[in-house]
């Protein structure tokens, strides 16, 4: 057994010990002091996706959210602009709102009564002739994050008021936003289908191991895989089942432990044509040639089918397909991903349901395998001490924009060189 690399309880440790070229330390997954300083090097000092613009179109819309484990009010107030606040009453600290979702011009506290405004100002407290004339609701307002702002109707925050501009931060992870925004008439996409929670028993890095992985999809999906080739080869998922790096899928290293996988090059000329059909298809596709005409209906069904694109923006927001995907770390060993189907604005809308459908084909199947293998993954780091690294070393490192093949964990690599880079910094000012 080789001697243990972890300092004893309540040293500050050595990050940049744990994380090697190749390997990188069980205790990232296990360790609650790890988590603890991520919830405040990593969510209290980097942009976070908070949600998206269309999720609280109106006036005093609001939406529950989190930044790391603090949690979060996204809201609009009277004049239309997104707020973000912390969910904790001035007071002594009540969750001032427990509704997931809604529309509130005020936020009352149930424990004395304390009122918020949608914009998080103190508008009242009860009975003020009790209050000493020092006392200024102008201070006492629901705690804002430092800002907010939104790219494409991604609405991202930061506690840190030295981070740099979201599109900065977003680099180029900004185009690929782009491109799949832009596959919408409207050149907007709206969020408005209920959530899809996902939960683990594993760390929430385990998802961010996997946001570009192609190397797993043949051995976690097999089943899924072999369905899928059954049915017809060249369907969705099947172009896992010959080595991936030997077709011209590939995988892409944006900075800033941003990741991409770009599946579409493996699925042939037109991702419809692989993809698998959903409850409704031929119906739905009878409707939309007779409605828009077989000119026009491919069209239709290419956007309303699976982006065929994965693209993971450091540390919590994910574009899989048809859907935003948010990881949401609970404990060191919980994790959720909160997963919402996404529409397009001024898409068809006889082609809506195919899409929700479509949107539920890879959950359905994919992700029990997911999750199932993060949480023997979490057993196995946890029941385990004695043997102390994970090898992350497949492939090599390339230039930063580099393309791989999607065997490469280059892209895992590049975002644990991200966390490291934010978990060594201890100072005031933003890394
Ligand atoms: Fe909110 Fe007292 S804790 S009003
Ligand atoms: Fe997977």
């Amino acid at each position: 057994m080789t001697s243990r690399t972890v300092e004893p309880p309540g040293a500050e440790p050595e990050y940049g010990s744990l994380v090697r070229d190749d390997r990188v330390h069980r205790t990232l997954y296990t360790e609650p002091s790890v988590f603890a300083d991520e919830m405040e090097r990593i969510f209290g000092r980097t942009w976070v996706y908070l949600g998206h613009e269309s999720e609280i179109p109106e006036p005093h819309d609001f939406k529950l959210t989190n930044l790391g484990t603090r949690p979060v009010i996204l809201s609009r107030d009277e004049e239309g602009t997104a707020r973000a606040f912390f969910n904790r009453c001035s007071h002594r600290g009540v969750t001032v709102c427990n509704e997931a979702r809604g529309n509130a011009p005020r936020f009352v506290c149930s424990y004395h009564g304390w009122t918020y405004s949608s914009a998080g100002d103190l508008l009242n407290v009860p009975f003020p002739s009790g209050m000493d004339d020092s006392f200024d609701p102008a201070e006492w307002g629901l705690h804002h994050l430092e800002r907010v702002e939104s790219y494409r109707g991604f609405v991202f925050g930061v506690l840190s008021a030295e981070a740099p501009p979201l599109a900065e931060h977003l680099g180029a992870a900004a185009a690929l936003i782009d491109e799949w925004v832009d596959r919408a008439p409207d050149g907007e996409i709206v969020v408005r289908h209920g959530v899809r929670r996902v939960a683990a028993r594993a760390n929430w890095k385990l998802y961010l191991d996997g946001a570009a992985d192609g190397l797993h999809p043949f051995a976690t999906h097999r089943s899924f895989v072999e369905m899928s080739a059954r049915h017809r080869d060249g369907l969705f998922i099947s172009q896992f089942r010959r080595n991936p790096d030997e077709t011209p899928m590939y995988s892409r290293v944006l900075g800033g432990g941003h990741q991409y996988l770009d599946q579409r090059p493996g699925m042939g000329g037109r991702v419809w044509d692989a993809t698998r059909p959903a409850p409704g298809t031929e119906a739905s596709v009878a409707d939309l040639e007779q409605r828009y005409g077989s000119e026009t209906t491919p069209e239709i069904l290419e956007r309303t089918t699976v982006a065929g694109m994965n693209v993971f923006v450091f540390p919590n927001l994910s574009l899989v397909d048809n859907s935003i995907g948010v990881v949401q770390p609970r404990e060191v060993n919980r994790t959720e991903v909160l997963w919402h189907v996404t529409s397009l604005a001024g898409a068809e809308p006889e082609s809506l349901p195919l899409r929700l459908r479509i949107g539920e084909d890879f959950p359905n199947f994919g992700d029990p395998d997911d999750i199932e293998n993060w949480e023997r993954a979490q057993r196995g780091l946890e029941l385990v001490p004695d043997v102390e690294w994970l090898h992350t070393g497949r492939g090599d490192d390339g230039e930063e924009g580099a393309d791989y093949g999607v065997t490469n964990e280059a892209p895992m690599r590049a975002y644990q060189r991200e966390w490291l880079r934010l978990m060594q910094h201890r100072g005031g000012e933003n890394p």
